[in-house]
């Protein structure tokens, strides 16, 4: 997903022109270095004198990834979305009008399973306070989240993390309970409607940096073959045992000039996207470079039409207007 300020591509590829590593964080050679782990949660405390806290990641196939958060006091547990596209934390409460009753999907309407996933009751957490501030955040798919701010304490592994900020909302048309939106602070959603905050806060990467629970405010995002139900997104540090090869860097590109004067997402420059079928040349699909947001809040890749339509001629696709999906002969890939 991806917030309102993006009308962006949505890209995650390996791109052609590479720069050397610039940033200095720490580096952590192997799981068998975290030293302790509950659940889905791994952390240390010194590890090379650096600090660092991984979440495990689970795949839904094809729709997104998400994480487990226990919020409050006594603990209630929400499966959130994790979202590099945008950069808030909210739940649902139980009252959402767009949960499922029992779980059931009784009108078109009801988008989320909130049995399945989970939900928050502020009233039910003696550590809750409200920040009498109204939330609102859209996104790039046109779902949305409407309600209020508040802070509650966030348990993750041995931390119990007090005065987290948060949303929660009960008229949120997503597919899921919540976000953990992983994005920069100049992209929080807290200005630009009624009601708004217009303060920034610090969300959950940045508010490990300031506990001094990590050194650094980063993250690493291990999604693992495309076909695995189960990733990591490890914040403070590197895991050097999740990839072969070089570490590199890529420039921010700020796709907002006008409104920013410094990049607000994670968007790279795509210099070119190459094509090949069964062992032919290949052939280069884009014609000028093109933005691409890194959103792990997206499963899916999208991307602009002119591009589109050169995939659509080198495999000889059609496209059917009733679906907008394009239909391709599979026998031409020696398939039936
Ligand atoms: C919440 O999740 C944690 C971590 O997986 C688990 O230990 C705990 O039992 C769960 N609590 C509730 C109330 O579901
Ligand atoms: C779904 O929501 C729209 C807009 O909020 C509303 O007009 C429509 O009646 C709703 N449909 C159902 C089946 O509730
Ligand atoms: C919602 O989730 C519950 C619990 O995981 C499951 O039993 C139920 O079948 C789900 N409902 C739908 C409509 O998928
Ligand atoms: C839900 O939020 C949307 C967007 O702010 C708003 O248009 C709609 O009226 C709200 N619905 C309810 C029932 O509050
Ligand atoms: C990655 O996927 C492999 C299976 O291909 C699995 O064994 C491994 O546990 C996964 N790693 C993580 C961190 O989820
Ligand atoms: C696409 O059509 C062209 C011309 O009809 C043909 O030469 C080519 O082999 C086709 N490619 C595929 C992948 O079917
Ligand atoms: C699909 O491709 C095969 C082999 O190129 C051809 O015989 C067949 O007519 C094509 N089917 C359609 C629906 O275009």
């Amino acid at each position: 997903m991806f917030n309102r300020l993006s009308k962006i591509y949505t890209l995650i590829l390996i791109l052609a022109f590479l720069h050397r590593l610039a940033i200095s964080i720490p580096i952590i050679s192997s799981e068998n270095n975290f030293r302790s782990s509950n659940n889905n949660v791994h952390y240390s405390r010194s590890y090379d004198n650096h600090n660092y806290l991984e979440l495990d990641i689970q795949y839904h196939y094809g729709q997104f990834y998400s994480t487990l958060l226990s919020f409050g006091n006594p603990v209630q547990n929400v499966t959130v979305l994790v979202d590099t596209g945008s950069s808030d934390l909210w739940v649902s409460s139980p009252n959402n009008i767009y949960c499922y009753e029992d779980g059931k999907n009784t009108n078109i309407n009801h988008s989320i399973n909130c049995t399945k996933f989970g939900t928050y009751t502020r009233d039910k957490s003696s550590t809750s306070n409200k920040l009498d501030h109204r939330l609102f955040i859209q996104y790039g798919d046109g779902s949305f989240a409407d309600g209020e701010w508040i802070t509650d304490t966030l348990t993750i592994g041995p931390y119990d993390l007090q005065s987290v900020q948060f949303g929660i909302s009960n008229n949120a048309s997503t597919i899921i309970s919540g976000v953990l939106g992983l994005g920069f602070l100049r992209t929080e959603s807290i200005d630009g409607y009624d009601g708004s905050p217009n303060k920034l806060y610090y969300n959950l990467p940045a508010y490990l940096k300031d506990q001094e629970i990590t050194n650094t405010n980063a993250f690493s995002l291990f999604l693992n073959n495309s076909n695995d139900a189960s990733g990591t997104v490890l914040f403070g540090g590197i895991d050097y045992s999740k990839f072969s090869g070089d570490l590199v860097t890529f420039p921010l590109v700020n796709i907002y000039p006008k409104l920013i004067n410094e990049p607000c997402t994670f968007t790279i420059t795509l210099q070119q996207l190459y094509g090949k079928i069964n062992g032919g040349k290949s052939i280069g699909l884009i014609k000028e470079k093109v933005p691409a947001l890194l959103d792990s809040g997206s499963s899916l890749i999208s991307m602009p039409i002119e591009i589109t339509d050169e995939i659509a001629l080198m495999v000889n696709s059609t496209l059917d207007t009733m679906t907008s999906l394009h239909n391709i002969n599979c026998s031409a890939f020696g398939r039936q």
